[in-house]
């Protein structure tokens, strides 16, 4: 096994979109920023200074960090915000991983710019399908003209109505469907030979947004999902989540010509009739196109069709044909097919609370009243003055400027009709079930060792039409089953997949219904799980898993490394 090894400076640029000159927030100048490339079993190191204004974390997205939870780079959670113009390493392995990861900052909105790809090859060079010609990264990310610490301070009391990005990007940049005084921005361009097999890591970086990916004229077949293979499918439609990872495998057969891929935000933030949708196209142009080509000029390579942008029936179904496919089967399975220690139905929703934090505060008409997200009726606090992580293994106290830390409940306060809108608090003056109060507090929720862990997510009406991309850091899950409306435990338990379910770190669950998966608690540290649209982690959809040593000293979690930065409040 190698050492990978990286120089991460982050210091603020300006970049040029849409006729502006943006001040962003980047890694090495670029952005997207700079790839790690690693083969399974090799240690990463990367060395990260901080230029910027900002205190910064680096989150390696779906990175297992087996007993090196210190390095997770969750802000707040496993560590306080490096610095301006300091400097923190991080070293963690990639052992037991295959397939398209990703990292990104983990405070404020400034995932939004500061983001890139991890790859991890596998040690034999050989995939469990054919060799691809060539591999290619294709993030979807976002494009901000707006200030991000800002956005997110917005986020976390609900949100503005202006706290849109201006424009979707692929791998940077915008596509032609953006212009500015008439000339259009660039399009990331894939060159492809005919014959040829290119294999698309998918990305979704942005903060907002599940997407649809599609390549006009060709099949994507897919391998692997959050750096997990599955059991292939073809499909000319992908959905990926945010913060989720898909490979699929596109070959090149379709007539020399230039092709359009489009990704199209599913859910799209915020309706704006400035941009009715938000869609951003690359081109897959091939090589040697006969000069006398119809339609296959410059200006007109074919558009696939897109699903609509409010369609989330195909999600559902592509989310539901993944399988898992672990050559020689996975280990853990055995241990979640036959044992369940602990059971947790966590409700996903958005409450309103007073700013004075005292009592409640009705939706809608009071002044004083703020949005938030919550599970289980309990919104999210970050700690503000030590990391969970770090008070844990300093035996400190988190200090939260009066808010509780509590413990994660069960399952929520009252039991109610999650899906059906009229008997939630959404609608002035309808039909209302009264909840109790929605409440602030840093929760979390210790597990023994090796306990298997099942959570039922449960998407309530309060989502409106968002679904929720919930993530787990520090351990990949079994994705046994969704479904739509009410989870209802006699029955849905029936529908399980405990054969062949699919590894994930992150799972859409769908709008007004339910997701169940089941995990290993193996790795010991405090890890953050939170839904990966970043208004509705800022709103205070969150809460930290904390997991126990185990009994020897290969299961339990060393000291944290002594640079480890302190927080300064
Ligand atoms: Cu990519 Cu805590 O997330």
């Amino acid at each position: 096994a190698a050492v990978v090894e990286h120089t991460f400076v982050v210091n603020q640029v300006r970049m040029r979109h849409l006729c502006n000159d943006t001040l962003v927030t980047v890694v090495n100048g670029q952005f997207p920023g700079t790839a790690v490339e690693a083969t399974e079993g090799d240690t990463v190191v990367v060395h990260l200074v901080n230029q910027s204004p900002y205190g910064i974390t680096i989150h390696w997205h779906g990175v297992k960090q087996r007993l090196t939870c210190w390095a997770d780079g969750a802000g707040m959670i496993t560590q306080c915000p490096i610095q301006p113009n300091t400097t923190f390493t991080y070293r963690f392995d990639v052992t037991g991983q295959e397939g398209t990861l990703w990292w990104h900052s983990h405070v404020s909105a400034l995932r939004a710019t500061l983001h890139g790809i991890i790859v991890i090859r596998p040690r034999s060079g050989a995939y469990p399908f054919p060799k691809p010609d060539v591999e290619v990264p294709v993030i979807i990310g976002e494009w901000w003209q707006r200030d991000l610490v800002k956005v997110d301070q917005n986020f976390s009391i609900g949100g503005s109505f202006e706290d849109n990005p201006a424009a979707i990007a692929i791998n940077g940049k915008l596509g032609d469907l953006y212009n500015c005084s008439g000339v259009a921005e660039d399009n990331f361009v894939l060159d492809v030979e005919p014959g040829k097999t290119y294999m698309l890591r998918l990305v979704n970086a942005a903060l907002f947004s599940e997407y649809y990916f599609k390549v006009a004229g060709h099949k994507l077949t897919v391998v692997g999902a959050d750096a997990n293979y599955v059991r292939p499918f073809t499909t000319d439609v992908v959905a990926v989540a945010a913060g989720e990872t898909i490979d699929v495998l596109m070959v090149a057969d379709a007539r020399p010509c230039r092709y359009y891929m489009a990704a199209l935000a599913n859910q799209p933030p915020v309706p704006d009739p400035q941009i009715p949708e938000f869609v951003s196209r690359g081109v897959v142009q091939y090589k040697n196109i006969p000069s006398d080509a119809q339609n296959c000029t410059e200006k007109s390579p074919l558009m696939p069709a897109m699903p609509d942008q409010h369609d989330t029936i195909t999600t559902f179904y592509f989310h539901g044909n993944l399988t898992g496919l672990q050559p020689g089967g996975n280990p853990l399975l055995p241990q979640v097919r036959d044992r369940v220690d602990e059971r947790l139905f966590l409700t996903l929703g958005k409450g309103s609370m007073c700013t004075n934090n005292k009592t409640s505060c009705k939706r809608g008409g009071n002044p004083e009243s703020f949005e938030v997200a919550y599970i289980n009726n309990v919104s999210f606090h970050l700690p503000e003055t030590t990391a969970v992580l770090q008070a844990r293994y300093y035996g400190g106290k988190l200090n939260n400027n009066g808010v509780p830390v509590q413990d994660l409940p069960s399952r929520p306060p009252r039991a109610f009709n999650f899906t059906d809108p009229v008997l939630i608090p959404v609608v002035p003056g309808g039909k209302m079930e009264e909840l109790e109060p929605t409440r602030k507090a840093t929760m979390t929720r210790r597990f023994a060792h090796n306990a298997t862990v099942e959570v039922v997510f449960q998407s309530t009406a309060t989502m409106q039409s968002d679904s929720n991309p919930m993530h787990l850091h520090g351990h990949d899950f079994f994705v046994l089953a969704q479904g739509h409306g009410n989870y209802d435990a006699a029955r849905d338990v029936r529908s399980y997949n405990l054969v062949d379910p699919p590894m994930k770190n992150t799972v859409q669950v769908p709008r007004l219904g339910w997701a169940a998966i089941r995990f290993v608690a193996d790795n010991p540290g405090a890890w953050f799980l939170h839904c990966h649209f970043e208004f509705h982690m800022a709103m205070g959809m969150a809460a930290v898993f904390e997991v126990d040593n185990g009994p020897t000293l290969e299961t339990t979690l060393p000291p944290p490394p002594s640079d480890l930065p302190k927080c300064t409040r």
